[in-house]
């Protein structure tokens, strides 16, 4: 048996002595957006320490923990605590909690991230619904031998954010009176920010929101044919010709204030899938 594919039974199997749960729906969430956890009815969590090949989260504002439980009348698993490639793992290990995930029964991914805004029209606090994503993380978690029960070897990018959920959390989000924003999420490495040269190269590039996370585990998700939402929250406002320096604390700050939002159109579109 191909290792990456062993590796994700071995995962579930353990995860299969701690609970028979088989959510329909996964939600990674990020940093600072760890809140929607306290909208599910949780009836089991799992230290991400205690499951096989599951990489350990290092950076301190993330948790580390597969919570399973009811959210919206759905049954969903959420990450509270996702993993970064700036961290040294690599991408596959990035992306294994999607592929386990998948085995666990999903078939809808929801994903969270803060982002800085590079669109002027954007602030400081908006929710941004991602319709399109860059990679420019100078790797991909495809690469390697390709196993065809996981996914094709070169999977279609032309959806990679369903329509359909894009219709629906546009529809959520008027319903709840949120103003929801939509654009192009680039991913960078990190960890440090960019530079004023490197934000008008990504403005110019035709990227709205910048980050350094979510591509790799959305490219995964699209091959492996899940149906995938994203959402960014802005927390800094990257215009290179005002740009002022960044502060993590601040960066934080805004998450948590504007996490309260974000949750209820989530909690919405789930109820509504
Ligand atoms: N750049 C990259 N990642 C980020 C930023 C940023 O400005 N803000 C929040 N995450």
């Amino acid at each position: 048996m191909p290792t990456q594919k062993k590796q994700i039974n071995d995962a579930v199997s353990f995860i299969r002595t701690k609970t028979d749960s088989t959510p329909s729906v996964g939600i990674i969430l990020g940093t600072g957006l760890g809140g929607l956890v306290g909208e599910i009815h949780i009836d089991t969590v799992i230290d991400y320490s205690e499951i096989p090949h599951f990489p350990l989260s290092t950076v301190e504002s993330h948790k580390g923990k597969l919570i399973f439980g009811m959210l919206g009348g759905k049954k969903v698993v959420a990450m509270q605590g996702r993993f970064h490639y700036y961290e040294g793992y690599t991408m596959q290990q990035v992306t294994f909690p999607v592929r386990v995930m998948k085995f666990l029964g999903i078939s809808t991914l929801l994903i969270s991230n803060a982002a800085g805004g590079m669109n002027p029209h954007f602030a400081k606090g908006d929710i941004m619904m991602i319709t399109d994503h860059i990679n420019l993380l100078g790797d991909n978690p495809l690469i390697g031998q390709n196993d065809e029960d996981l996914g094709p070897r070169f999977p279609d990018m032309s959806e990679p954010y369903s329509r359909e959920l894009s219709a629906l959390a546009e529809h959520v989000a008027l319903d709840l009176g949120i103003r929801l924003q939509k654009g192009v999420f680039v991913a960078v490495s990190g960890p440090n920010l960019e530079t004023r040269a490197e934000y008008r190269f990504l403005r110019g590039i035709g990227a709205d929101v910048v980050g350094m996370s979510t591509v790799p585990e959305a490219i995964v998700a699209a091959h492996m044919s899940l149906r995938t939402l994203g959402f960014s929250i802005i927390t800094d406002e990257c215009f290179p010709d005002a740009l002022k320096p960044a502060e993590l604390d601040e960066i934080i700050k805004v998450a948590n204030a504007t996490e309260p939002k974000l949750t209820a159109i989530m909690k919405n579109v789930v109820a509504r899938l």
